[in-house]
């Protein structure tokens, strides 16, 4: 009897243990609770900071709700660091920004979140309200810069997923100095006139993910800036707008590099550029290198496959047209489709650095149902496979 452990007794054990992971299973907060209203006026910024000042405190894991609604907020800065690496943001609503682009203009972006670890955005649609600040901008009047709809700063292990922006007044959504960002079914939704309101930037970051996302803006689907590395971007639709981008490198002297980026399975439908790189014609220690764009569809696409190395807005600062920023092994592999100019493949590169290991394997462009047209110059490489039109390198 006296070694015999009572049924009743492991049985209350167990409930103890039990009741005490419930106890300790994650957190919801919700905004309403909070006091925010979803009727798409009142301001509801003040319940998101403090939904998330509490789940940043927090050492279980925590979710922020957002109930269906339209929410107006105004810049909502999600700082860090936090006690917290499991915070979830799960959003069945639509976040509006104020229409006044006095508002948000100067401010940098709109909801920021910088120096967080472990963050997790799921669902939403993002309104950034941008069409007056585009229609200040196209009119010629001073207008102030505008303000990124999502901004990730200095963070590590974030994911967002099902998030839909909406009229960004400036880039829709920004990752800059992080490690270790997933991003899927990413869509984004803007008039292809709207004034630089690219999609997603990328740039100091390394192991960012891009997943099966879909882009429509008035500028570069996806731009990738200095200091990206280890990017993979798969099952991307762009258009309309300028493309996947890498650059614009070498605007400064001394600048990070950009290194293996990956680009597999992309549909670009009307869009200025197809894949791109692109740096100033100025002095600059930056680089692009390992880079494969793969498994590519152009409908009407009016450059393609594009390095230029060139850039110089305005003809200022940019002696000789020589750009510093070494462009090597970039591979070019199933790519096919229609230009909507002559030239579907075009090589400028840099008189004092030329494009180095450029591979071309099975590309093939038509321009109105014929060959289009290949240039190169300074642009070294091979090609394999059926390449048409024929390769220049
Ligand atoms: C290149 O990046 C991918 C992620 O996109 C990563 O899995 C791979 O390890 C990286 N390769 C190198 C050599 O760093």
């Amino acid at each position: 009897m006296g070694n015999h452990r009572s049924p009743l007794l492991v049985a209350l054990v167990s409930v103890f243990f039990y009741s005490s992971v419930v106890l300790a299973a994650p957190v919801t907060y919700n905004v309403v609770s909070l006091g925010a209203k979803g009727d798409g006026k009142t301001d509801s910024t003040r319940a998101f900071l403090t939904a998330w000042t509490q789940a940043c405190a927090s050492v279980s894991p925590a979710t922020i709700y957002v109930p269906a609604g339209r929410f107006y907020l105004r810049k909502v800065a999600f700082n860090g660091p936090c006690k917290n690496t499991a915070i979830l943001i799960r959003i069945d609503a639509t976040l509006v920004a104020p229409s006044d682009y006095n508002v948000l203009g100067n401010s940098g972006s709109w909801l920021a979140f910088s120096h967080v670890k472990g963050v997790t955005l799921s669902g939403g649609i993002l309104d950034g309200q941008g069409t007056g600040l585009w229609a200040c901008k196209a009119s010629g009047k001073g207008c102030p810069t505008g303000a990124t709809t999502l901004e990730f700063s200095n963070s590590n292990n974030i994911v967002v997923s099902g998030l839909t922006s909406l009229n960004s007044q400036m880039f829709h959504i920004v990752v800059n100095g992080c490690q270790n960002v997933k991003m899927q079914g990413v869509k984004v939704s803007a008039d292809g006139n709207s004034p630089n309101t690219d999609g997603i930037h990328v740039q100091l970051s390394s192991g960012v993910t891009i997943l099966n996302s879909n882009i429509r803006t008035g500028d570069d689907c996806i731009s990738i800036g200095p200091g990206a590395t280890n990017l993979w971007m798969e099952n991307i639709a762009c258009g309309p707008g300028h493309g996947i981008s890498i650059g614009s490198l070498g605007k400064d002297a001394n600048e990070a590099g950009v290194q293996n980026v990956t680009v597999k399975t992309a549909t670009f439908t009307g869009t200025q550029n197809g894949v791109r790189i692109k740096s100033w014609g100025r002095a600059s220690n930056g680089f692009a290198r390992n880079i494969l764009f793969q498994h590519a569809v152009m409908v009407n696409v009016q450059n393609p496959i594009v390095i230029d190395q060139n850039y110089c807005p305005d003809n200022k600062g940019c002696p000789g047209q020589v750009s510093g920023v070494k462009i090597s092994d970039v591979t070019y592999q199933d790519i096919h489709g229609s230009s909507a100019t002559e030239v579907a493949v075009k090589f400028d590169c840099s008189p004092g650095n030329p494009c180095s290991r450029i591979r071309l394997e099975n590309v093939k462009l038509t321009y109105q149902n014929q060959v289009a047209a290949a240039s190169c110059s300074h642009a070294v490489g091979t090609s394999s496979g059926l390449v048409q039109p024929t390769s220049c390198l």
